[in-house]
């Protein structure tokens, strides 16, 4: 099982606060986190690959009172 958390940060304050959500999380399930930015268009080129027992941790900003996928 990994922990795999995707983000979208251009300025780096989302991933700040994801990893200090997700360090703990990991040491708290004994499982190795993945970090995988979607931030810049190169890295949306393909989609990603989930196993079954992953545990999946998004984050994003908020724009206009938006999320962004
Ligand atoms: C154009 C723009 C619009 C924003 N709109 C909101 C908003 O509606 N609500 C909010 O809480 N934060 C808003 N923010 C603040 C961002 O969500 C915040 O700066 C966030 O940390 C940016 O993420 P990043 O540091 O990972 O790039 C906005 C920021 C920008 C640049």
């Amino acid at each position: 099982m990994k922990i795999k958390a995707y983000y979208f940060s251009p300025t780096g304050g989302t991933l700040q606060v994801l990893r200090e959500f997700v360090e703990p999380l990991g040491m708290l399930l004994l499982s190795e986190v993945e970090y995988h930015s979607y931030t810049l268009p190169e890295e949306r080129e393909e989609l990603p690959q989930f196993a079954e027992d992953d545990v999946i941790v998004w984050a994003t900003p908020v724009y206009a009172g938006r999320i962004s996928f």
